[in-house]
């Protein structure tokens, strides 16, 4: 098993450095990416398609980044894990072949248990709280920085998933009781792996990209995600029964490497952090959209919605928190973030 996934690992990474190098970091042409001859073009793995907020967002900010520092910074956004799924585009950031990624907050657990936190159901109450927790430097000033010096990462703020739900390929899921037995996926996780077991199913960590295939040979029953991840990987085609069950409010990190942040000059630093506001904020405002856009089609394509009593899945859940709080450092990040909700 550890050999297979080492081999994985490998090589997904030997495939992604033959096309970095294929692709070059800085654009010396000036027809593309980098922008004016000898601008440095960040190359950023994303794992989700085109139509999603997070592409569109990041597109967005590549080219007012380009504008804004008349070409000196531009940004390549690869999307549907090109570049690897999540854990290993994580490591290219590190070692700096990838300049930037977009990484789900479990992933940075296993770099920093201080991020599992933000991962715990309820955390968060909705979209708003959280955004304002995550963007409000005092609270995340610190674990922001932490990975600097052992990774090389510097997680500049986040994206929201929204609220995430349960799905299965075998019917709606109406109670916790529902799960019993099921092989429910998670992300690479302890907390998600915890999770699911509190639900009774058993848990199968698995990369994003990998799922579509998991639902449909059945190596997995079920699987919990936003809408608009369901609509947009197509799994309502072959796990159409959505019980919305809310259990947590998700979050992605935009992370950078810190080597590559401190190449930029001040007034490019300005510029950057201006863009990935804006960004940011147009993600947000897309959210809502996109969510009804995603029910839609999934419904279209034959999917069923079903309304069930959350508080069911919260009570199940619940406990997790006191589990995995088990430093000061979390527990202030806790009670920071649970303050600032409204
Ligand atoms: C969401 C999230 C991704 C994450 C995915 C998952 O789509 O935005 O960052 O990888 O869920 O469940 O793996």
């Amino acid at each position: 098993m550890r050999r297979t996934k080492t081999f994985t690992l490998i090589s997904t990474v030997a495939a992604a450095s033959l096309l970095l190098a294929a692709c070059g970091g800085d654009d010396t042409d000036g027809d593309g990416g980098g922008g004016e001859a000898g601008g440095k073009s960040m190359r950023l793995a994303l794992n989700q398609t085109e139509e999603h907020p997070s592409y569109i967002a990041l597109d967005n900010m590549g080219t007012a980044l380009e504008e804004a520092t008349d070409g000196r910074w531009s940004i390549d956004v690869y999307p549907n894990e090109t570049l690897g799924a999540q854990a290993e585009a994580m490591q290219l950031v590190a070692d700096g072949s990838v300049e930037m990624a977009i990484v789900s907050g479990p992933q940075l657990e296993n770099l920093n248990p201080d991020f599992v936190v933000f991962n715990l159901p309820k955390v968060f109450d909705d979209v708003e709280h959280q955004m304002s927790v995550i963007h409000d430097e005092e609270i995340t000033g610190d674990l922001y920085s932490s990975l600097e010096e052992s990774n090389n990462i510097t997680v500049l703020g986040g994206f929201t998933q929204g609220a995430r739900s349960v799905y299965t390929t075998f019917g709606p899921v109406e109670t916790p009781a529902d799960l019993a037995g099921m092989k429910l996926r998670v992300q690479e996780s302890d907390l998600h792996i915890a999770m699911a077991e509190a639900l009774g199913a058993s848990a199968t960590p698995m990369a994003y990209g990998e799922l579509y295939t998991g639902l449909q040979s059945g190596v997995v029953d079920a699987a919990e995600n936003n809408e608009v991840s369901f609509a947009t990987q197509r799994h309502y085609e072959v796990a159409p029964y959505w019980s919305q069950t809310n259990h947590l409010v998700g979050l992605d990190y935009l992370i950078i490497n810190t080597d590559v942040l401190a190449e930029m000059s001040d007034e490019d630093r300005a510029a950057f952090d201006e863009v990935w506001t804006a960004a940011y904020q147009e993600h947000t405002e897309l959210w809502t959209t996109a969510t009804e856009e995603a029910i839609a089609q999934a419904q279209a394509g034959g999917a069923t919605f079903t309304e069930v009593d959350s508080a069911a899945f919260d009570a199940v859940l619940a406990p997790l928190a006191a589990e995995f709080i088990t430093t000061e450092t979390q527990q202030a990040l806790f009670d920071a973030a649970r303050n600032a909700a409204r």
